[in-house]
């Protein structure tokens, strides 16, 4: 039931604090990460793996690129492929290696067909972070990590995207403790976990902000997402987002790739859409957007309080009293929004976009 939202889509983007605040229950507690909980057989082959190859469709690949970030920032080797490529390729299994599949449904005939064929190839085991207790990829794979986002009616994933982040940072996060993660740092992660469904609240309260930005994109047949680092699979999320319900064409480069070639596609009708957020790299890719106006390509950022923009001409969205850890997570709300007001702007139909299957149960 849609109850008082106009689409099921816009009810999961807000139902995403308290289904955030669920995949934590129980998970962690006064700044510590509940080990426990994951079970037994799950901390014995976390204890065991020294790499980690991810492996996923679609926006749940998306979660795991974000995942390599938190992951390498500790040391932990990891790998992110897309499935329908992994399960034809023949490839090279690192000794030590946990395969971890990401899914929403637990039924994506690719994610499933790359556990069944992994077999074979020496892994440790395997892990599937999933939302459906009940589906293939959890009754077939060793170990379940479950989100809990609840039913995802809208084929455009938002909830289950955001606690596949959440748990992948919980196991980001153990796999640390294996190796030099200090106390203070355990417990700095886990309190920025526990602050993200009230951050969220506070990002959903710019809807409006949001819609009004939505509108310098109807009329356009193109848009760019940049970012850089972890943030250029959350610019890669956006841009799926929007092409999937608004049928605008849009595409998601690393900000450093731009002048290699897709500033060439830059002009007035080109709307550049940006996550900003204060950390190491805000300075490349303030320069990177300096080029794109350079052009008259129209700025559309996301940023947050430290940040000073500077650029002659942008519409910016500031989110305040962000963490870099979960920042991913965060940025992502207002990318759905952008794109679910975007989709009802232009009236197409947004729980059920053409030529979209909810669960990709064939190749
Ligand atoms: C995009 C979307 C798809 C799915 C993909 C994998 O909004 O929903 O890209 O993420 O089909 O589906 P799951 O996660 O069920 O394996």
């Amino acid at each position: 039931d849609k109850g008082l939202y106009a689409h099921y889509m816009l009810k999961e983007i807000y139902e995403q604090p308290a289904v955030i605040a669920e995949t934590l229950e129980g998970r962690i507690h006064k700044g510590r990460l509940l080990e426990a909980s994951f079970g037994h057989e799950t901390t014995a082959l976390l204890d065991k793996a020294r790499h980690i190859q991810i492996v996923a469709c679609g926006t749940s690949y998306h979660a795991g690129m974000v995942a390599r970030y938190w992951m390498e920032e500790f040391g932990i080797p990891c790998s992110v492929e897309v499935a329908s490529e992994y399960r034809y390729r023949k490839v090279v299994v690192p000794e030590g290696s946990l395969l971890i599949t990401i899914s929403q449904s637990g039924e994506t005939a690719d994610t499933l067909a790359a556990l069944r064929g992994s077999r074979a190839n020496g892994y440790i085991g395997s892990l599937t972070v999933c939302n459906v207790p009940e589906s293939s990829l959890v009754r077939e794979s060793d170990v379940c990590f479950m989100t809990r986002a609840g039913t995802e009616i809208g084929v455009a994933s938002t909830k289950a995207f955001t606690t596949q982040l959440v748990a992948l940072r919980l196991l980001a996060i153990a796999l640390a403790r294996r190796k030099e993660l200090s106390t203070a740092q355990e417990e700095a992660m886990v309190n920025e976990l526990h602050a993200l469904p009230r951050q969220i609240e506070v990002v959903l309260q710019l809807a409006d902000a949001i819609k009004t930005m939505a509108e310098g994109f109807v009329d356009k047949h193109n848009a760019l997402f940049l970012g850089r680092g972890a943030f250029y699979p959350v610019a890669l999320e956006g841009a799926l987002k929007l092409k999937e319900i608004s049928y605008i064409h849009a595409e998601a480069y690393p900000a450093g790739e731009l002048k290699h070639g897709p500033l060439a596609l830059v002009d007035e009708s080109m709307p550049v859409v940006c996550a900003l957020p204060d950390d190491p790299l805000l300075e490349k890719v303030l320069s990177n957007l300096q080029e794109v106006r350079a052009r008259g390509g129209e700025l559309f950022l996301f940023s947050d309080h430290k940040v000073n923009v500077g650029l002659d001409h942008y519409q910016n969205l500031t989110l305040s009293d962000i963490y870099p850890g979960t920042a991913p997570i965060v940025y992502s709300i207002p990318l759905q929004l952008l794109a679910y007001h975007v989709a009802v702007l232009k009236g197409t139909d947004v729980d059920q976009p053409r030529n979209l299957a909810k669960s990709v149960t064939v190749e």
